[in-house]
Formats: structure tokens, sequence, C-alpha cells
């Protein structure tokens, strides 16, 4: 038990309520100084469509909920709960969040949703899942979902961080969703990793709109056409307001049309942060 938990133990403990249940962590990995990852146990009543968020917190001040939207990191049918979170220096919750251990208890709202999710999407061939930073987490959940495969016949995941060590997921994403049993066999076939990293040395140092723009992204393994097409593309894109708001205005120019829970499109955003 982290000095965390004991502090909490020593005063009231966490409390569930109408909104809020209480769970165990299970894990918890660190990246680098910006990232880590951890799981939390998954009430039997808890249930959520692969890439939804949830709000999830710890006891703020005066012992008050303090919560914040965290994606699922994990697919529909897992017995866990993953998160892939940032650690913002001073963060109001990050800065104690970041600082949990397995056994410690945690808040987790009850009602999880979103748009990243395969029904806001219009039927397709390629799906494009467009990721910077941490927006990368909704997108660790549909990967890991039988039934995107189902859906479509090329899902091509694209992460852009600033530094190689914010590549989180890096191996599993090259090796080991081969491993998975539930995916792997669809995943050899139809699932594309392209990372990349705009402020170090690496195989790739683009930001995502160069990739399309220069036709670098269309490798021979997602196939033709070599650019995006309204017709046969899809996407979602999760990220920093900057990259939300420029690939809104650029895919709308190209003729793709928005698309939500209520009325399915041609593709889906959410930020991965407010700033
Ligand atoms: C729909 C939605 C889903 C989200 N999913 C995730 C997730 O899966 N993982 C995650 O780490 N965060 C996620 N966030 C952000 C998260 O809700 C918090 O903002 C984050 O945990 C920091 O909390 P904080 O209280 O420490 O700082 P806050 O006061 O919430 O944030 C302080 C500042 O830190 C920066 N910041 C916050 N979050 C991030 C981030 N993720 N990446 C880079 N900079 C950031 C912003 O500049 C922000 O203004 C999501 C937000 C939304 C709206
Ligand atoms: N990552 C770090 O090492 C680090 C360290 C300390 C503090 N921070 C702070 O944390 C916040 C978030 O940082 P972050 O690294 O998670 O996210 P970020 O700044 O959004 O960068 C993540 C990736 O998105 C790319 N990107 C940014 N704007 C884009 C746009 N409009 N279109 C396409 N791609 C775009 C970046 O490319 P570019 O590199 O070309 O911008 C980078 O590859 C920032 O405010 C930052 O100051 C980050």
């Amino acid at each position: 038990m982290s000095e965390f938990a004991e502090i909490l133990d020593e005063t009231t403990g966490l409390q569930p309520n109408k909104v809020l249940t209480v769970e165990k962590v299970q894990w918890v990995k660190h990246w680098n100084d910006r990232l880590f990852s951890f799981a939390i146990s998954r009430p039997s009543s808890f249930r959520f469509r692969s890439g939804e968020f949830v709000m999830i917190g710890l006891p703020g001040e005066s012992k008050k909920p303090l919560l914040r939207a965290y994606s699922v990191a994990s697919p529909s049918y897992a017995e866990e709960l993953e998160f892939l979170s940032i650690k913002v220096e001073n963060g109001p919750l990050t800065s104690h969040l970041q600082k949990i251990k397995e056994g410690d208890e945690i808040y987790l709202g009850r009602k999880p949703t979103g748009t990243l999710v395969a029904d806001t999407l219009l039927p397709g061939k390629r799906l494009f899942l467009l990721a910077t930073g941490t927006g990368l987490a909704p997108f660790l959940s549909i990967i890991r979902d039988p039934d995107i495969y189902d859906r479509f016949e090329k899902i091509i995941l694209v992460h852009s961080v600033r530094r190689v060590s914010d590549l989180a997921y890096y191996d599993d994403l090259v090796n080991q969703i081969a491993d998975d049993p539930l995916v792997s066999e669809e995943a050899a076939e139809q699932f594309t990793y392209i990372p990349t990293v705009t402020r170090e040395e690496f195989e790739r140092t683009s930001r995502i709109n160069t990739m399309i723009e220069d036709g670098s992204l269309f490798t021979d393994r997602i196939g033709l056409p070599k650019k995006l097409d309204p017709a046969t593309d899809r996407l979602m894109l999760c990220g920093s307001m900057d990259m939300i708001k420029d690939f809104e205005k650029y895919l709308n120019e190209q003729g793709f049309k928005e698309g939500s829970n209520s009325e399915p499109g041609d593709f889906v955003i959410e930020r991965a942060f407010v700033d």
C-alpha cells in the first residue's frame, strides 16, 4: 500500500455513491516522467463500448471526489479497466494519481460515454485511428475488440508524440497484439501501427497531417488509394485541441462528414484533454 493510501485509510476512506463506485488498483506501470498506465477492478454492473471514456478520481480538498474524464484503454469485454494517464506538474488530480499503487482505492463513474465508438461511423473499408499523446488510449481499447475487425478491412493506428519515450505501448503494439488470442489472426492481416516522433530522432518524424498530405502514410500494407477517400475511408481522431481543430477543418474540406451517436458519419473526434 502506498503512502497515499495510508493517509486515506487513516481518514475516511472512499465511499461509493449514486454516481461513483469505489474500485481497487490492480497494477501500475510508469512509461516515463510524464506518462503511466494502470488498471482497476471492474464492477459487474459496469458496461461500456470500446472507445468510451468515464470519470475517475480521488478525494480532493475536504474529501470531495476530484474527478477527471479518462478514456478506457481496455476493450469492452476485459475483466479490468485499464487507463493511460498523463502526469501534469501540479495537476489537481494527476499530481496525486501518479502515486497510486496496487491495492489503493479509486473512484469510478458509473456512466461511460463518448463518440469514439464503432456505431458513430458509417460502414467503410479502411479505419484510420489518429492519435496524439494520450489520445492513444481509446484506440488501445478499439484495436483489441474483435468487432472492429469485422467492420473494417484495414485498421491503421497512427500515434504522434514529441519524444521516443512518449510512445507508450510501443512494444505491445509492434509485437503483442499479434499474441492477443482474441484478435491475433485478424490483426496480423488487418492491423497497421504507425508511430511518429516529432521532436527526437526516430524512423518517422512528421506530424500526421504532413504524412497524409505527402502520401507517406499510405504504405503498400494499407492498400489503395494513396490518399484519404470519403467513399471508403473512416477516421477517429483523439488528441490536442490544435490537432483536432486542424483535422476537422481539413476533413470537412475533403468532403468527409462528421458523425455522432445519433447520426453516424465518416469521421468522429474527441479531445484528449481540455486546454
Ligand atoms: C473526453 C476526455 C477524455 C480524456 N481522457 C484522458 C486519458 O485517457 N488520459 C489522460 O491522461 N487524460 C485524459 N483526459 C484529460 C484528463 O481529464 C485530465 O485533464 C488529466 O488527467 C489531468 O488532470 P489534472 O487534474 O492533473 O490537470 P487538469 O487541471 O485537468 O489539466 C491541467 C492542464 O494539463 C494539460 N493536460 C491535461 N490532460 C492532458 C493530457 N492527457 N495530455 C497532455 N496534456 C494534458 C492541459 O494543458 C490542461 O489544461 C481526458 C479529457 C477529456 C475531456
Ligand atoms: N511531451 C513532452 O515531452 C512534454 C514535456 C513537458 C511539457 N509538455 C506539455 O504537455 C502538453 C501536451 O504535450 P504532449 O506532448 O502530450 O502533446 P502535444 O504538444 O499535442 O504533442 C503531441 C504530438 O502531436 C503533434 N501535434 C501538435 N499539434 C498538432 C497539430 N495541430 N496537428 C498535427 N499534429 C500536432 C506534436 O507535433 P509537434 O512536436 O510538431 O508539435 C506531437 O507529435 C503541452 O502543453 C506541452 O507543453 C510536454
